[in-house]
Parts: C-alpha cells; structure tokens; sequence
C-alpha cells in the first residue's frame, strides 16, 4: 500500500498471482525506465513536456486563463467546447469527476467528438435559440471531425452577429504558428491559447486545453495544478514501493507477462467514467503498438455488474483490473426507515447511506473476483478535490510513461491514428 495526495494504491489483492520478492525485482527495470525519461533519453524524448509542466506553469498563464473564464461567465449561459481525442476527454473528465459547473457557472457543452449528423444536429438546435461562446481546441489544427463542428457552429453565430461579433465570441486553442486553425484565427482575430509543441494531445490537460474550459465551468484550477504538482515529487523516488506511479506501472506489466493482457477499470461512480475513458486513451494510445500493449477497458459498477460482471468472474482468466474507488461521493443519501412491515425487506438497510453501501458493494466485488482469479488493484480515494484529480491525472500520466518503456514501446507517439485518416480522405476525394 502507498498513500499520496490522498490516493491509495493498494496491491494486496496481486498477493496470490505474483511470488514474493517478484514486484521489488522489478525495481532495477522501472528505475532504468524513468531515469531515461528524466534525463530525456527515452523514445519519443521531443514529447516529454507534460513531465514538468505542472511546474512550469506560470501564475501569469492562470491569470490570463481566469480571465478568459471570467468574460466567459459574464457573457454566456452556454459555451461549447470543440476537440476530440486528447483535445477533448481530459477536459470532459475533471468536470464529471468534480460534478459539474459550479453555480453560476456557463453550462459546458461538447462538440466535435464524431461525425454523427443526429448528434451535431441536437446540439445546433439546442444552442440556435441562445447566446453561446465557442472554445475550439485542436492541436494540429487540421482534424476533420472538430473541423466540421467548428464550420457549422460558427456559420450560427455568423447568422446572429457578423464576422465580427462572431470572431469576439471564440477562443482559439492551438499550435503556435501550424495548421489552419492557427491561420484562421490570426485571420479573423480570435482570442488564441499556445499548446506547447513537447505536449502531445493526451498528456495535455494542464494545458490550456483542458484548463480554459474547466475554467469556464468554475474550476479551480490551481488547485488542480497544485495537485499535479505535489504528485510530481511524490513520483520522483527510485524507491519502487513509496512510487505510485512506478508501482503501478510494474505491477500491470508483470501480469501482462503472465498473460493478464486486458486491464478494466472498474469504477463504483458514475460521475468517473469519463475519467476512465481518459485513461483508455492515455493507455491505449501510448502502449498499442508493434503487436504490444494492454488493452484497456472500462466498467461503472454496480450497473455493469449486471452486464459484463459474469464475463469478469468467470470468462477467459486473461483480465486484471483496477478499481478506482471514493468512499465519499456527492449528495449524501441515505436509505430512509425503518419502515412498519417492511414490505420491501430493505429495513436491514434503513438509515445507511449510499456511500456506505457503494463501499461495501465495491469491497465484495473485489472478494469475489480475486477469488474467480482477476488480479485486482485498488486506487482508493476518500473525496474527489481538485486537488486529488490534478493528482490522479499526473500519477497516471508518469505511470504510462514508465509503462510503456517497460513494455518496450514508444509511449508518445500514434502512428497507427493516421491510417484510419488517410483511408476516410481518399475515400473523401482530399488533396
Ligand atoms: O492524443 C492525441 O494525439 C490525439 O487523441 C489527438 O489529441 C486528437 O487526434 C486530436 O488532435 P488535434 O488536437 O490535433 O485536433
């Protein structure tokens, strides 16, 4: 067990599938791994910005954001958030996990995740009779599907204020100086924010990708940074045992040596899903490759339970899984009674709350698959905070890295993303 920022990662629940000794021989091969991504010797080195970033943040960046959020929130009740991919699911994710825009704060839209005319259709509609704000984020600047979202949004706003007003009510996340958002934006005179070259798009939520619309939605943002920044040097020691990050990343790759090649994250909290498909790209994108790679997967128990829980307990014994827990949620509820007859049998409930009864669901889940032979890890957390998130997003980001070394692989890269693209352009007639 290690505990940071108020994060556990508890690894009792491997003692059955690892001998003894097996995690701490690990140690040589994690260190070897993280001593070349601190000194910048690893594959896809020209990436590894996300590594200090939360350092390296200005407060005059967070000013500058804060003030963007603070226009935002005078002039809307609806902002709409373009990307996809890593332009998208960080920002998405903290909101969901920290339960949404404060009060008082715009309603946060998203768009540019697909090219479903039905979905794009429901949200024009929705925003037509309103006044919204646009985000657009794309770090190439140049991917179809935000695109195509950013085309037809912003072709409503043209209809209800001009070019004009139209280029005041957008906010422009993007290259330095590539790609044709960049020339679009120098061309109409958006407000514009830099995603720094050595971040690639699924390490970069404390950029202002995902930092502007968290913002807007009332996010305190230095505290999410502040999170990340003290779990930064909690994942700076060599010792194995006392790093989240790298003990994690040993752990998943020694089940995968033993043909654990699935991981599922299993949540007991709904407002944690998009967290979890966060970490599917993270994951996903930074370790499938050249054969290689765990694949990652996602469930939001208990309802999953009733779905997939049969294939976990008792499938093909080829999955691991990790619970991510919080013993606090929001809302507070409780099961009223006693009831007179209890007609329902529920009285032996009565007066217990949800989280209580989440918590022990989420305890015997645990029992039950270690026993139908599913090595289970455990990140538990008593509340979700800013804090804690900035913590979690970094743990896992230093662990992906570390994990995909060990695997062998380059973690910052995707070259297989493109080929889907250059299949759909020519298909598209694109020159
Ligand atoms: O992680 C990645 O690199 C991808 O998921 C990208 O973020 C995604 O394809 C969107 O790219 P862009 O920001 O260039 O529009």
């Amino acid at each position: 067990m290690v505990e940071s920022g108020g994060i556990k990662l508890d690894i009792s629940g491997l003692d059955e599938f690892l001998r003894p000794g097996e995690v701490e021989a690990m140690s040589p091969r994690v260190a070897a791994a993280a001593t070349s991504l601190e000194d910048g010797t690893c594959p896809g080195s020209e990436y590894l910005g996300w590594l200090d970033l939360p350092k390296r943040i200005t407060d005059a960046e967070l000013t500058a954001i804060e003030a963007t959020a603070d226009r935002a929130r005078r002039d809307t009740a609806s902002y709409v958030v373009i990307g996809i991919g890593g332009s998208y699911l960080g920002a998405r994710a903290v909101l969901e996990a920290l339960g949404g825009p404060a009060a008082g704060c715009p309603e946060i839209l998203f768009a540019g995740t697909g090219l479903c005319s039905a979905t794009l259709d429901r949200l024009l509609t929705r925003v037509r009779e309103s006044d919204f704000l646009l985000c657009m984020i794309s770090k190439s600047g140049t991917t179809l599907e935000p695109a195509v979202a950013f085309r037809l949004l912003r072709a409503e706003l043209e209809k209800k204020y001009g070019r004009a007003g139209t280029a005041e009510r957008i906010t422009a996340v993007t290259d330095a100086s590539r790609g044709a958002l960049r020339g679009l934006a120098t061309a109409e005179g958006f407000e514009t924010y830099v995603i720094p070259d050595n971040v690639g798009g699924r390490f970069s939520i404390l950029t202002p990708v995902g930092l502007v619309p968290l913002a807007v939605a009332g996010v305190d943002i230095r505290e999410l940074v502040a999170g990340a920044r003290a779990m930064r040097e909690a994942c700076r020691t060599d010792e194995l045992t006392a790093n989240p990050a790298h003990l994690y990343a040993a752990v998943r790759n020694l089940l995968y040596e033993k043909g654990f090649h699935n991981e599922v994250m299993s949540t007991f909290h709904g407002d944690l899903q998009m967290l979890q498909e966060w970490w599917k790209q993270l994951f996903g994108e930074s370790e499938g490759k050249n054969g290689q790679g765990i694949f990652p997967a996602s469930t939001v128990f208990t309802t999953d339970l009733h779905s997939m829980g049969q294939y976990i307990q008792d499938g093909r014994r080829n999955l691991q899984e990790t619970f991510l827990c919080v013993r606090e949620g929001v809302g507070g509820l409780s099961v009223p009674g006693p009831d007179a007859g209890d007609l329902d049998g529920l009285n032996y409930l009565g007066g217990r709350s949800l989280d209580d009864i989440n918590w022990k669901a989420y305890q015997g889940t645990k029992q039950a698959h270690l026993a139908g032979g599913v090595p289970c890890t455990s990140f538990e957390m008593e509340s979700l905070t800013p804090h804690t998130v900035g913590g979690l997003l970094y743990l896992f980001e230093k662990a992906v890295g570390v994990s995909g070394l060990l695997l062998g692989v380059n973690p910052f890269d995707q070259p297989g993303v493109e080929t889907y693209k250059k299949e759909m352009f020519r298909l598209l007639g694109k020159r």
